[in-house]
């Protein structure tokens, strides 16, 4: 690939992780520097639509707004699903990260990043979303790659790493050596639908409706892939709507209630994980008994979930530090380190 193209200092400007559940920019030389939910709230009147919030002010917003004030959320299950509403987004996003008036003296050149099972369909949105969006011009990495090199892989060597990123909308499972995703699959499970297996549970267990947000905030207070001797202690409040008489209602869940709600999508990622081992090359499996999973993304940080892994799959597991920043960490990497320019696709 001609990396004589990228910008001026020879890389691109900014690297984006672009994901379901939160948008992380980072710039050369100083870091992530944006680190918000995916959410965009839109305000309508006189037929006309303005964008209100973007980013936390527009999470907190979720299911409390009035009818003329909607919240979004951009991308489902790793890939753009309003491709309009993305792009304000991102250019809200990359304004605020080059600063007004912008600290580039030209429109960015932008690294973002992919779900390696996107479909070419779905990788052109996310490049038209990044160039309507401002960009000058666009390289995509995958973000199994990306999780890799930022969760400090040894990417370029001739070893096989395995690489296992949770995030909101999809679980991506990559196997890396020489800089090449070998092996790349994901499924559309993770945080989301954790969440929403813990709102169908509410349901059907103790006749209570409940929002995405209640059901994301009991899973981080109290949730946990497997249970132990004490998860009948730990308990929290949720409260919601009651199936009945359609009132309030606040009840009280233990952690081992959160397990059993999550054993679906916990069993699914398992499956997934399970799956790419099988259909691992035997050198490279050898490598990955000896040097095991790294976990990234947030639903990594689900109690247990590692331990789950481990004993499912018979290897050592590790959660990577900062699990939340290495798909964006990475990606930066790239820009910055000439050495993982290799790791480029084309958009
Ligand atoms: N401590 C925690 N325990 C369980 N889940 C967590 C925790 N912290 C964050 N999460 C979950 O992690 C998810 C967000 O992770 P992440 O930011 O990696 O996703 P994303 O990159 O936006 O999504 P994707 O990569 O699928 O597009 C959310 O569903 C959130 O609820
Ligand atoms: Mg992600």
């Amino acid at each position: 690939m001609d990396f004589g193209r990228f910008g001026s200092a020879g890389a691109p400007d900014i690297a984006i992780d672009l994901g379901t559940a939160n948008t992380l920019v980072y710039v050369p030389g100083k870091g992530i520097i944006i680190d918000e939910p995916s959410v965009v709230a839109i305000e309508q009147s006189n037929g006309t639509q303005r964008v209100m919030a973007v980013g936390a002010d527009a999470k907190i917003l979720i299911g409390k707004t009035p009818e003329h004030i909607r919240t979004y959320r951009p991308l489902t299950d790793g890939v753009i699903s309003d491709l309009e509403i993305a792009e304000e987004m991102i250019k809200h996003f990359i304004r605020k990260a080059t600063g007004q008036p912008s600290i580039l003296s030209r429109s960015p050149e932008i690294v973002i990043c992919v779900p390696s099972g996107a479909t070419s369909v779905e990788r052109r949105a996310i490049r038209a979303a990044a160039l309507n969006a401002g960009g000058r011009e666009v390289w995509l990495v995958e973000e199994p790659m990306a999780a890799a090199i930022g969760a400090g892989l040894p990417v370029a060597e001739p070893f096989g790493s395995m690489v296992v990123d949770i995030g909101g909308g999809t679980t991506e499972v990559g196997i890396i050596t020489m800089n090449r995703l070998v092996f790349g699959t994901s499924a559309r499970v993770g945080g989301d639908r954790m969440d929403d297996a813990i709102g169908a549970y509410m349901r059907r267990k103790h006749n209570l409706v409940i929002g995405q947000a209640s059901a994301e905030r009991i899973k981080l207070e109290i949730g946990s892939a497997v249970a132990s001797p004490e998860s009948h202690l730990v308990v929290g409040q949720i409260s919601g709507q009651d199936l009945g008489h359609g009132g309030p209602r606040e009840i009280t869940v233990s952690q081992g209630e959160i397990v059993d709600a999550l054993r679906e999508p916990i069993a699914h990622i398992v499956e997934l994980v399970c799956t790419a081992l099988e259909k691992t090359k035997p050198e490279i499996a050898a490598d990955i008994i000896d040097r095991g999973i790294i976990m990234t993304g947030g639903g990594s940080l689900l109690r247990n979930i590692d331990q789950v892994l481990a004993d499912e799959t018979s290897l050592p597991v590790v959660v990577a530090d900062a699990p939340l920043r290495c798909v964006a960490l990475g990606a930066g990497r790239v820009l910055e380190d000439v050495e993982n320019r290799e790791t480029l696709c084309p958009a």
